[in-house]
């Protein structure tokens, strides 16, 4: 894991800093999802000349023509960049050989056995071996386990006989992207960079410096690699955490929001999770398995990951008990019930429903014979998954919608929702998110799952 390379600053690096500082450089970047596109937009925005590419011919087209694919970026990115003559989206390999620094941002998914599939990475860092030249900079910012800069992007781009630290230069910069959340964009996420040599990371530090306002450089890529881990795996566990607790508290009649916020005015020792119908998104239910599928090679077990996964997949399982308990307690059966789903998005005020709990929620409830609908405002159409193939559309959120279903049950809070209607209209609500904490006497039968 050493450093190869002496620290020396060699021409290729004085040239290619030179021209970062000068915003002479063109920046690549490969991969133009939730992560890649605020990151082109915001190297195009600290004055580089930038190139998007993707495999995607179909986002390729609507960055040309300015048209959004991510409506939680707004259309003004897809319309600055659009017209800027600074960047060229294309998903063609050949487009990225004028690029002095490419970063990659491909998905790092999980295969059938929960282990890493690094095809993508794999894929995509061979198509910038083809246009690898002396004196570029490549960033691997896909979230994956410690080592994999090194020893699965490091050989394929020297395969053409160029070395890592000497005739090009190679880190690993974490993402650390939280789409939805207001307050917080790429330029302002403070930044980790970790080089496979000294002068990869201190090239890769220039480089984000141009575009972030905070960059922090930290002594290898592997050093990186392992605190984007860590902060997810931080969250898992402590989400774990809140959902174990919760059908604990609920039998002792306690209320855990209550309880969290409570907790939550100790000023010091203590950060709120909140419990939910189980982890979602490409991150949190993803990336730990990462590090527990490396760190078997070491010969560790790492039952905290295990554990929380454990305790936050079954949360689909316990949602729809609560709810079938609570049909129960009305006479009614699951069987033949209609729910209205409200909120398929992974979070609330997204478009996304990668690993979304509500597809699961969805399924065992099909399975049990419930008639299901749903209602997203972001989400019109559920669309095909790996795992599920519902054909559903959202309904609208009307009163003779929420007074024909048997049960709504809220899995996701967005906000452009009126919860008021809500309890005005149905007949009983099942909430996995306190969400109808903010509506005042409901009419409906309110119970938390
Ligand atoms: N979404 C998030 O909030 C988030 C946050 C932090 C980190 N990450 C990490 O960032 C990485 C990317 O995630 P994302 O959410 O942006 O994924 P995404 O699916 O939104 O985007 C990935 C893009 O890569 C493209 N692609 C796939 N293979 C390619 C190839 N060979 N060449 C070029 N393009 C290719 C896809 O067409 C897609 O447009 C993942 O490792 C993820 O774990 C994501």
């Amino acid at each position: 894991m050493a450093n190869n390379h002496t620290p020396e600053t060699s021409t290729h690096e004085m040239i290619l800093h030179d021209r970062i500082v000068k915003r002479k450089a063109t920046v690549g970047v490969v991969g133009l999802g939730y992560v890649g596109l605020p990151l082109i937009h915001a190297m195009h925005n600290a004055g580089f000349t930038t190139v998007g590419f993707d495999i995607d011919a179909e986002k390729i087209r609507l960055l040309k023509a300015g048209k959004p694919y991510l409506e939680h970026l707004g259309r003004e990115m897809f319309r600055d960049l659009a017209r800027s003559k600074r960047f060229t989206p294309t998903n063609k390999v050949k487009g990225l050989a004028k690029c002095d620094a490419i970063a990659i941002c491909v998905p790092t998914p999980l295969g059938k056995h929960d282990e890493p599939d690094l095809s993508y990475v794999v894929n995509s860092t061979e198509m910038v071996a083809r246009v690898l030249h002396p004196g570029m900079l490549v960033s691997l910012e896909s979230t994956t386990y410690p080592g994999t800069t090194r020893e699965i992007c490091k050989p394929i781009l020297e395969r053409g006989g160029l070395v890592a630290g000497r005739d090009f230069f190679l880190c690993f910069s974490p993402e650390r992207e939280d789409p939805g959340r207001k307050g917080v964009e790429t330029r302002t996420i403070p930044r980790l960079v970790g080089g496979l040599d000294p002068a990869s990371g201190r090239l890769g530090h220039a480089l984000y410096s141009a575009a972030v306002e905070r960059v922090m450089a930290v002594s290898s890529a592997e050093v990186a690699e392992s605190a984007k881990l860590l902060e997810n795996i931080y969250r898992a566990v402590n989400i774990a955490l809140v959902n174990e607790l919760k059908p604990v508290l609920a039998d002792m009649g306690i209320d855990i929001w209550e309880v969290i916020a409570a907790a939550a005015t100790k000023p010091f020792g203590f950060q709120p999770f909140y419990p939910g119908p189980g982890l979602g998104g490409h991150c949190i239910p993803i990336d730990p398995y990462y590090l527990t599928y490396k760190a078997r090679e070491y010969g560790h077990v790492t039952r905290f990951i295990e554990l929380a996964g454990l305790v936050n997949r079954r949360m689909p399982e316990y949602v729809v008990e609560r709810l079938s308990a609570a049909l129960n307690q009305e006479s009614k059966s699951v069987k033949g019930s209609r729910i209205l789903v409200v909120g398929i998005a992974y979070k609330p005020d997204v478009d996304d429903v990668r690993e979304t709990p509500a597809a699961e929620v969805i399924r065992l409830l099909s399975e049990r014979g419930a008639q299901v609908s749903y209602h997203d405002p972001h989400v019109p159409v559920f669309p095909s998954m790996r795992k599920y193939r519902f054909g559903l559309h959202s309904v609208r959120l009307t009163a003779a919608e929420l007074k024909a279903s048997d049960a709504v049950l809220i899995i996701t809070d967005h906000a452009a929702v009126d919860y008021a209607a809500i309890g005005r209209h149905a007949p009983l609500v099942v909430d996995t998110r306190n969400a109808m904490s903010r509506v005042r006497s409901p009419s409906a039968r309110v119970v938390k799952a």
